[in-house]
């Protein structure tokens, strides 16, 4: 989808598909992207989706500098302030990293939640129903970055990442809980991204971003014209 209100109709997709999940299986499990993108779309949900039942809407994380939630880094501060402090979610609903804590800790607890919701479901991962990611210059996606270990691992859902720029140390999911998803949805407003977009969707690339490819589900890229 290429879009000359960007913000405005990648909300209106997440809300689209939130609306479906909830009207088909009664609950929504939204991954967030990170990064600045998305803090002009997310603004946009909360009030294209004032309506919602967040109450049956699960959050989570793609990843998470290991930095305080108060910190301007952290993206769990972004979606607070352009989302989260705008609707009317239980705090339960909202799966935080806790980038505060020791990183393996805190990706330990982390998939001990989602397993704990896999379980509840006999999934053998939890399965995002939306997943939003970003994408890098650099080909990277959540905190997948090239050249990364992480980029390899077959088991785990949530690890320890050290990225190549600042905050360096950071908790990602990986390409396993990635491709677990129903749906995915890239959000990119960067023309200079354009050849790097052009040659994923081309099926060309690489790099990291083109290791998405949900097993059981879709992929849809919001670009900005
Ligand atoms: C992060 C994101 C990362 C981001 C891309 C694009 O924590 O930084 O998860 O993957 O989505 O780097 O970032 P921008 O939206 O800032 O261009």
């Amino acid at each position: 989808m290429r879009t000359s209100n960007f913000a405005r109709d990648a909300a209106a997709f997440i809300v689209e598909r939130a609306r479906s999940a909830i009207s088909t299986h009664g609950l929504f499990r939204l991954g967030l992207a990170g990064g600045r993108t998305p803090r002009d779309v997310y603004p946009e949900v909360a009030q294209l989706g004032a309506e919602l039942s967040w109450s049956r809407v699960q959050i989570t994380f793609g990843d998470e500098r290991c930095v305080p939630p108060d910190h301007p880094e952290s993206n769990y501060l972004m979606a607070k302030l352009s989302l989260l402090d705008r609707i009317i979610i239980p705090e339960m609903n909202v799966f935080r990293i806790r980038g505060e804590i020791d990183p393996e800790t805190a990706a330990g607890e982390y998939e001990e939640k989602l397993a704990a919701v896999a379980g509840r479901f006999g999934e053998a991962r939890y399965v995002h129903d939306l997943l939003l990611l970003g994408l890098g210059a650099d080909g990277h996606t959540a905190s997948l970055f090239p050249g990364s270990p992480a980029l390899n691992e077959s088991v785990r859902n949530v690890t320890p990442v050290l990225g190549p720029k600042p905050p360096m140390q950071r908790i990602t999911f990986t390409f396993p809980l990635i491709n677990s998803a129903r749906h995915v949805c890239f959000l990119v407003n960067d023309a200079a991204k354009e050849p790097i977009v052009n040659e994923i969707i081309a099926g060309r690339s690489p790099l990291p971003a083109a290791s998405v490819r949900p097993s059981g589900g879709a992929v849809t890229w919001v670009l900005a014209k």
